[in-house]
């Protein structure tokens, strides 16, 4: 009995001070500097710093929260086609391997929009095509046509309000996306609509974010007038999407046939992420994000993956990010999908 007691304080009292611990965590708010300091004695691996105004928190939430909340924990069916005796890099990017291909380290911006989606998967699908080609097509497939056009990949085609990025790789291969970029990027069929905005803090270049009040854009089935172009013929298409959830695999798969594109759990520490190797320091989820990986590395012993994120090239390491590898840290390895283009 007395031993039951003290286990049950023991247990208790353990309890209490998490409750506290977690209690000082929530007292400040995740984008103060007294927040930051938290993160940056906890944090063994990174960096945290002033990305963004405490008033922009809701913009931030809305931008690291562009995947469906269900997306993540649908059933898939795995593969895992490489064979893992082939001989692995210890570090591998993308850009230096296929440096001819522009849209490899092209950062972008999803602007006050949650297509991060729509955005990592027409980017991975931009640079399997050019991959493909053997560097020579410089392709961009539209994430305006996706986030607009896709009514399945968004329950009925609000791409702003998130998405399921396996619905958008297999759109690709059932309707086929027309090609275009960047926002006025003259990049194709149809270029992002949505400007870049001022997510971060000491910009003046460009609009606030929340000022900009955007809404999905309506899908429209003709390209720019001043592209020329015409909407069918546009079109580029791509193979059956695979699942990978296994380190090797991705690895492999990047390796051979370029960037893939993840999603993962975000908590309230993320967008502070300036450098070093993420690993989150809270369990505050804010929500879903999609993002292109690219490549891998090791920095200090500590194995991680390089990702682009869509919030610019201010944000993180100039729009990147090394995000731990190898533990699948909130779900990052077992949201991969990737399918190679229709040659
Ligand atoms: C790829 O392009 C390079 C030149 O950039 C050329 O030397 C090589 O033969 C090409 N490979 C294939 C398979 O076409
Ligand atoms: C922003 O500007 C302030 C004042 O000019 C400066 O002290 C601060 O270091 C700047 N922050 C960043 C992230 O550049
Ligand atoms: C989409 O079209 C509807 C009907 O024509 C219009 O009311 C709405 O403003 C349009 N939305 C956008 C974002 O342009
Ligand atoms: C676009 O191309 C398709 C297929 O070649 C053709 O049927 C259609 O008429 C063209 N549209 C325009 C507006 O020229
Ligand atoms: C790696 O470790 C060294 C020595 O502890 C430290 O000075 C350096 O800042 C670390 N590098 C990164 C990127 O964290």
């Amino acid at each position: 009995m007395a031993q039951r007691t003290m286990k049950c304080l023991g247990i208790c009292i353990t309890l209490s001070v998490i409750a506290l611990s977690t209690a000082t965590i929530l007292d400040y708010h995740p984008l103060s500097e007294e927040r930051i300091a938290q993160i940056n004695e906890k944090a063994k691996t990174w960096k945290a710093g002033k990305n963004f105004e405490i008033e922009d928190w809701e913009t931030v939430k809305r931008m690291a929260n562009g995947v469906r909340p269900d997306a993540l924990l649908r059933r898939r069916h795995y593969s895992a086609p490489h064979d893992i005796s082939e001989e692995i890099p210890d570090t591998f990017d993308a850009r230096e391997q296929w440096p001819n291909c522009i849209s490899i380290p092209t950062v972008w911006d999803q602007s006050d929009c949650g297509s991060c989606w729509a955005i990592a998967t027409a980017a991975a699908m931009s640079d399997r095509v050019c991959i493909q080609s053997n560097q020579t097509k410089q392709t961009f497939v539209s994430a305006e046509d996706l986030n607009s056009c896709c009514v399945v990949c968004s329950d009925g085609g609000d791409g702003c309000g998130g998405g399921y990025p396996e619905e958008a790789w297999a759109y690709w291969q059932t309707h086929g996306i027309v090609t275009g970029g960047l926002y006025q990027g003259n990049q194709g069929c149809k270029d992002y609509t949505l400007a870049p905005c001022e997510h971060h803090v000491n910009y003046t270049t460009r609009p606030q974010c929340a000022d900009l009040n955007y809404v999905t854009p309506n899908c429209s089935r003709t390209c720019s007038e001043e592209s020329g172009l015409n909407y069918t013929e546009s079109k580029t298409y791509g193979q059956t999407p695979i699942f990978l959830a296994e380190e090797l695999q991705i690895q492999l798969e990047i390796l051979k046939n370029g960037p893939v594109q993840t999603s993962f759990f975000v908590m309230d520490d993320f967008p502070n992420y300036q450098s070093g190797v993420y690993e989150a320091t809270s369990i505050n989820w804010i929500g879903n994000h999609a993002m292109k990986i690219l490549g891998w590395g090791v920095e200090n012993g500590t194995k991680y993956w390089l990702i682009a994120n869509t919030w610019n090239t201010d944000w993180g390491l100039d729009g990147y990010i090394k995000y731990i590898r190898g533990t699948d840290h909130l779900y990052i390895e077992s949201s991969v999908v990737a399918a190679l283009p229709k040659a």
